[in-house]
């Protein structure tokens, strides 16, 4: 095969073809194609979408390009993906879940991107924890106690690893075929046997409307099943953050009321329970998705989950304790006001990315790769679509590590938010399934 003739296909405006693909995932990590071959293979593939089986081949390819896990567990092995967003701290009850429901998750997860946070970024605040652990730590982890929930090691998809980079300066990150090719590859190097997606489709999420949203969640499914792994994905609504809070610990900290069912988060409890349904259904488990969905509830309302939880979080070095004493290892901002709107009225919209910005510039995400982060900040008690909002309510507490950062923070809340007299109906919370 030679690259040259492959690119010069995509010129043209034609899809190579799945071994002129395959080949190409493969070479990437090898090193036998330059940079400047990557660059214009992403650019081309940018403009010329790839037929399913092509797509496929391509993912095959940079799954293939590093270590591919193997399991020889009692139960089914699955795991959830979220295209990201804000407030989506979903895994953090969902994994333990599914482990008390006799489902192994080795939930491999990244870091945030962007505006929207990351699983291990929210992990990170719990004292000891470490997402990095060697292979033989996670099947020993996952084997013991049913999940885990940590990064990516260097031997996962090193093809996804240079082509992203490539992608990132090269203007070639908006690619559905190539945002497939590479969460996939991630996601499959796992050796799953499903898999379950979170599709977020708003002003919060990367797909904003229900097209991007749909055209994106098609083509993962039909590529993750078209790569032998039983596949499902919810197009989920992402126009508002999906809990009062945004940011690192204080999401953890909601996410633990949920799971211990302290204080239930309706949104948190309810994609939990869809998704952990639906991805017991394509694990094979019988019965209906009222039933399914029940065995999920079942596991977070009897403790089994949050047993789970902690026991995971021992295995990665956390606190032995930290379901029951939570509170004492989380980091608190040193200040933390609430934020008022400018006139009294009922949210009708929200600007959700800003919300996600804002909590990046209070040092909660990262502007620059190795940037440190500061988890305590964000925002807590955030107004949904709907509700009042006045001199009394306000829009959020704002969590900060200087009072100048909390005003600055204030602000951009304030323009997040659309106060009007009547506000809004919120969103469905599920919008569509597909094969889920
Ligand atoms: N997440 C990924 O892992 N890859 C992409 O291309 C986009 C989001």
């Amino acid at each position: 095969m030679e690259a040259r003739h492959i690119l010069a296909t995509l010129r043209k405006g034609e899809a190579p073809g799945p071994e002129e693909l395959a080949w190409f995932g493969g070479a990437i990590a090898t090193g036998a194609v330059s940079d400047a071959q990557v660059g214009a293979f992403a650019m081309g593939i940018c403009r010329t979408p790839l037929p399913e089986e092509a797509r496929v081949a391509l993912t095959l390819a940079m799954r293939d390009s590093g270590e591919v896990m193997r399991w020889e567990l009692p139960g089914p092995v699955a795991d959830k993906h979220s295209t990201g967003g804000v407030g989506d701290c979903v895994s953090l009850p969902l994994a333990p879940a599914l482990a008390a429901c006799g489902a192994y998750v080795p939930m491999i997860s990244g870091r945030g991107l962007g505006h929207t946070g990351g699983t291990l970024d929210k992990l990170e605040s719990i004292p000891g924890y470490t997402a990095e652990v060697s292979r033989d730590r996670l099947r020993g982890i996952v084997a013991e106690t049913g999940c885990a929930i940590v990064g990516a090691s260097a031997d996962i998809a090193p093809a996804d690893k240079r082509l992203y980079a490539i992608r990132d300066v090269t203007g070639t990150v908006e690619s559905i075929d190539l945002i497939t090719a590479s969460i996939l590859s991630k996601k499959l190097a796992a050796g799953l046997d499903a898999l379950i997606l979170d599709v977020k489709c708003g002003s919060g999420a990367f797909m904003k409307d229900r097209a991007g949203a749909g055209a994106l969640a098609g083509s993962l499914v039909g590529t993750a099943e078209g790569a032998g792994c039983r596949t499902g994905a919810l197009i989920t609504d992402m126009d508002a953050p999906l809990i009062g809070s945004a940011g690192n610990a204080l999401e953890v900290a909601e996410a633990m009321k949920t799971l211990t069912c302290e204080a239930i988060s309706e949104p948190l409890w309810d994609l939990t329970v869809a998704l952990g349904g639906a991805l017991l259904a394509l694990c094979g488990l019988a019965g209906d998705a009222a039933a399914r969905e029940a065995r999920i509830g079942a596991a977070l309302r009897s403790g089994a989950a949050a047993e789970t939880f902690e026991r995971m979080i021992a295995a990665l070095g956390g606190p032995a304790d930290f379901v029951g004493a939570w509170r004492r290892y989380l980091p608190a901002a040193p200040v933390a006001r609430a934020v008022f709107a400018e006139h009294p009225g009922k949210v009708a919209a929200i600007d959700t990315e800003t919300i996600g910005r804002a909590v990046v510039s209070l040092g909660g995400g990262r502007l620059r790769e190795g940037d440190a982060l500061d988890h305590s900040v964000g925002f807590s008690m955030l107004a949904g679509i709907g509700e009042t909002v006045d001199r009394n309510m306000p829009l959020a507490e704002v969590h900060a590590a200087t009072e100048a950062a909390a005003d600055r923070a204030a602000a951009a809340l304030r323009a997040a938010y659309l106060v009007t007299e009547n506000g809004a109906d919120p969103a469905p919370l599920i919008q569509q399934r597909i094969n889920a």
